[in-house]
């Protein structure tokens, strides 16, 4: 009997420990129907702003899927990106990858502000940047995945962790890969992520050493055409397409470039040159519907970087500025 009632409160006990340490550990999770109940027309009213957005300017599209990525390399997916400088925040948006570079505050700015007329409070800046970036995608032409949501803001920014974390145009594809690793993503995510400059644009001082190198790696006559726009001295903030066969639209064009030795940054055209990362390029020149399929789970993986979730973190009146 003695042993019965031991054995039963051990039990008790356990059990009571047990129950106790899952309600103390209530700390939320993503899902894709986060906010089904509390804004169900959240995602319609932010895929609208977005497509609004990207038919005024097609490039659009690339700044917000690049400040997407740019947000979830600092401290996570938290909209920290989107904060402005005041005397207790050092904005991440005067950071030397983000300066005169980084593009689309307003459009989130402008989502925001018709989510919070619809339900006040609800959606966080970091979901809508993370939907932003999907909608930007498909609209496009690009592929199309699950956002899990939940994410909330942060109340801090963290403009040296811009500084270190978020990768050089002038890397090499070892310091590229261990970049991403430390976010927790592979070599392959790395890669097909990289395949976002299928889009967009870059200012000349950031490939113009590239273009005078007279390298092997770079197709002679490529080098020549984008000296034109891009003069030894001057001329700085000129603009070249990153994928100059399809800048506007998604598509594996930006690898069938590499193998062409016509990528505009060093960083791209290290990944058909390095051993450790030729031959996914080469699959995804050959292989548009892999390269799509591994964008799609790289960018919901990018997504869920270091999630700042409830109880941690608020959600923001308006995205520059802490409540
Ligand atoms: C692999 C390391 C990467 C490096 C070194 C890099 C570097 C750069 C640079 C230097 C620019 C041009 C900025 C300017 O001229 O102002 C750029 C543009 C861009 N990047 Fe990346 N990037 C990388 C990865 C990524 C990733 C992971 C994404 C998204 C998932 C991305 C999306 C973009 C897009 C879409 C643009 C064009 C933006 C626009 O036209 O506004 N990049 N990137």
């Amino acid at each position: 009997m003695g042993s019965f009632t031991s054995s039963f409160c051990t039990l008790f006990s356990l059990t009571s420990i047990l129950f106790l340490l899952s309600s103390i550990s209530c700390e939320a999770q993503l899902s894709t129907i986060f906010y089904s109940k509390t804004c169900p027309n959240a995602l319609a009213t932010i895929r609208t702003s977005v497509r609004r957005a990207v038919s005024a300017e097609r490039r659009m599209a690339a700044s917000l899927i690049r400040l997407h990525f740019h947000d979830c390399f600092v401290q996570g997916c938290d909209a920290s990106i989107l904060l402005d400088e005041t005397p207790s925040i050092q904005s991440e948006k005067t950071a030397f990858p983000n300066i005169n570079s980084a593009r689309g505050y307003n459009v989130i700015e402008d989502a925001k502000r018709e989510v919070e007329r619809i339900c006040p409070g609800v959606v966080s800046c970091a979901d809508i940047l993370t939907l932003a970036a999907r909608d930007a995608s498909v609209a496009v032409g690009g592929p199309t995945w699950d956002v899990k949501l939940g994410r909330k803001d942060s109340t801090t920014a963290n403009r040296a962790q811009a500084n270190t974390d978020l990768p050089s145009p002038f890397a090499d594809a070892n310091t590229l890969i261990s970049a991403f690793a430390v976010k927790g993503l592979n070599t392959r995510d790395m890669i097909a992520l990289s395949g976002s400059h299928t889009l967009g644009q870059a200012q000349c001082f950031l490939f113009r050493s590239r273009i005078y190198s007279n390298a092997t790696d770079i197709d002679p006559g490529f080098a020549s055409t984008r000296r034109r726009q891009c003069p030894q001295t001057g001329g700085d903030t000129n603009l070249a397409p990153l994928d100059l066969v399809t800048p506007n639209s998604f598509d594996n064009n930006y690898f069938r470039n590499l193998v062409q030795r016509k990528g505009l940054l060093q960083s791209d055209q290290v990944l058909f040159t390095s051993a450790s990362t030729n031959s996914i390029v080469l699959e995804y020149s050959r292989n548009p519907g892999a390269f799509a399929a591994d964008f799609a789970a790289a960018m919901i993986k990018m997504g869920e970087i270091q999630p700042l979730l409830a109880p941690n973190g608020i959600v923001r009146r308006t995205c520059g500025a802490i409540n």
